[in-house]
């Protein structure tokens, strides 16, 4: 064959893998309002930045006449390509080639980016929309889930894993994406269960929709298995470049420095009113959030689930942070078992790759109750209280409002080598509000009041000398616990401060072959 004729075939392969499962498919593909895995790796990396792997790639089982049905890629498109310039790994499961179930060929592909992508230290993108396990490849199969599982946990705060589930994602292949750091599912097309709503009918009788048990919006807001939700496709994808703009390539760099044209010293004097005077009385701190933030630009993860924490990643001066806020929006802040496992997983993935924690504190406590102790409180707010004092990037701490009880110790406190803790000044740092600390320490005096009056205005009285003896951030000051009262409107410029101060910070665990947080 001359050599003209072998340039030819190679294209001409090249154009029949390209078509994956065929156009009739492709077409299927798009009428249910999804895009094809090249289409969506299109939008992901930078134009002609994609590199493919094993593009001739076929399967190699001989069972229920799969057999003579070989196609190019095999129902899974990998390669790398960057994003932003910066190099990541991928992975686009074809749906249109055998439901873009995994063989072991394919699964042998996946397994080949990930090994390269820790070899160079650069995060690793999985598009997800696939029916599970090859049925046709038995066991070979669940050995291929059982490698890639394997590589997504050694991977783990290594370099970034983030998995886009773009159609079904149903049994065992699960546990990929639940493995990586950040799943970002779309609304209505997407879906993840372990067992789907037939087989949920026949065992426990419930009557519920694929989108009821496992779409978009069931695990953004309900389980937290999602961390974003998208409208749609090209939104889920333009989210994932947006998330990769504030990580490190892996664990050994910084998160990537922006430039920035946000002064460093600009002053809101909004701030210093954004505390209502009724200390019941909510407020968004999302409002703070976005103030003291460049460009007021916050990408918040998990928004709709465990409503009363935020979390999420801005810039200070360029430099990317992780975000932790209490919102007195929302249950008044309060932490529960969600919001504990929320944002002790987002600690930790900070932690893991260098991003610098600020975090706002306005907590009035645990939330009390059977059904918080039943779920095990006690064990999930440790998590939290485990991911902070384990944290060794810098931890800046301001304290807007509320600080009470345990919650006060759990939210980057001084004692959880808390580096720089500031207050405002209408911070109240205190064991117990002033209710229930008069309720306490005086109830024999409150009995002895026979007239009701009388009895309202001493505990009025006693409540007032309370908040102005201990519900203030000047006790903690006088110990050195706060290191500074600060005036809410200067909050960005001395977080700047902080933050540049920490730039250089080195602190270790003592050396262990894993810790042992409380699951
Ligand atoms: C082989 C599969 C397949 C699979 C789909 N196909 N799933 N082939 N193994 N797991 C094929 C179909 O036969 C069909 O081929 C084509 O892909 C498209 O599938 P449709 O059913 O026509 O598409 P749709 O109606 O959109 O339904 C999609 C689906 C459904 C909901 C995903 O295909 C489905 O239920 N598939 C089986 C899911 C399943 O039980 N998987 C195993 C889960 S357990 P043709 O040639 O007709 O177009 C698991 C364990 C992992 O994954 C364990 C890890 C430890």
């Amino acid at each position: 064959m001359s050599f003209e004729r072998k340039i030819k075939e190679l294209l001409e392969k090249r154009e029949l893998a390209k078509l994956g499962g065929g156009q009739k498919r492709i077409d299927a593909q798009h009428k249910k309002g999804k895009l094809t895995a090249r289409e969506r790796i299109d939008i992901l990396l930078d134009e002609g930045s994609f590199e493919e792997f094993d593009m001739f790639v076929t399967h190699r089982c001989n069972d229920f006449g799969i057999e003579s049905q070989k196609i190019y890629s095999d129902g899974v498109i990998t390669g790398f390509g960057t994003v932003d310039g910066r190099l990541v790994y991928l992975y686009a499961q074809d749906f249109t080639v055998f439901g873009g179930s995994l063989s072991l060929a394919y699964a042998e592909k996946i397994c080949k980016i990930m090994d390269k992508a820790m070899k160079v230290g650069a995060p690793v993108i999985g598009l997800n929309d696939s029916g599970g396990a090859r049925i046709q490849e038995g066991v070979n199969s669940l050995a291929g889930y059982a490698e890639i599982f394997q590589r997504n946990i050694n991977a783990s705060g290594v370099i970034p894993q983030i998995t886009g589930i773009f159609g079904p994602c149903a049994g065992g292949a699960v546990y990929s994406p639940a493995l990586t750091d950040f799943i970002v599912m779309t609304k209505d097309n997407s879906y993840m269960f372990l067992t789907g709503p037939k087989v949920v009918k026949t065992v426990t009788g419930e009557v519920v929709t694929e989108q009821e048990l496992g779409g978009a919006m069931t695990h953004g807001s309900k389980s937290g298995v999602a961390h974003f939700v998208a409208d749609e496709e090209e939104q889920g994808l333009l989210l994932i470049r947006k998330l990769l703009s504030f990580l490190p390539q892996n664990n050994l760099e910084d998160p990537p420095l922006s430039p920035c044209d946000d002064p460093i010293d600009r002053l809101d004097d909004e701030l210093n009113d954004i505390i209502p005077v009724n200390p019941n009385k909510p407020y968004d701190v999302k409002d703070i959030v976005y103030a003291i933030v460049d460009h007021n630009e916050f990408l918040e993860v998990q928004r709709n689930y465990a409503s009363n924490i935020i979390t999420g990643f801005a810039r200070f001066n360029g430099m990317p942070v992780g975000i932790v806020a209490n919102q007195p929006k929302y249950l008044a802040g309060v932490l529960d078992i969600n919001a504990s496992r929320k944002a002790a997983r987002f600690v930790r993935f900070c932690d893991a790759f260098n991003i610098p924690l600020v975090t706002l504190v306005d907590v009035p406590g645990f939330l009390p109750g059977t059904v918080q102790e039943y779920g095990g409180i006690i064990l999930h707010g440790a998590k939290l209280l485990y991911a902070y004092g384990e944290a060794t990037v810098p931890k800046v701490t301001i304290v807007l409002r509320k600080a009470y009880g345990g919650a006060y110790c759990v939210m980057s406190s001084k004692h959880l080598r808390g580096d720089i803790n500031y207050a405002w000044p209408m911070a109240e740092i205190a064991v117990i509000g002033p209710k229930g600390a008069i309720e306490i320490l005086r109830h024999k005096e409150i009995e002895a009041i026979e007239d009701e009056e009388e009895r309202l205005k001493y505990i009025i009285d006693k409540e007032n000398e309370y908040l102005e003896k201990f519900a203030t951030p000047y006790n903690a000051a006088k110990y050195g616990y706060i290191d500074d009262v600060i005036e809410p409107r200067n909050t960005r410029f001395r977080i700047i401060r902080a933050l540049q101060s920490l730039a250089t910070k080195k602190d270790l665990n003592p050396p262990k072959k894993h810790s042992n947080i409380p699951l």
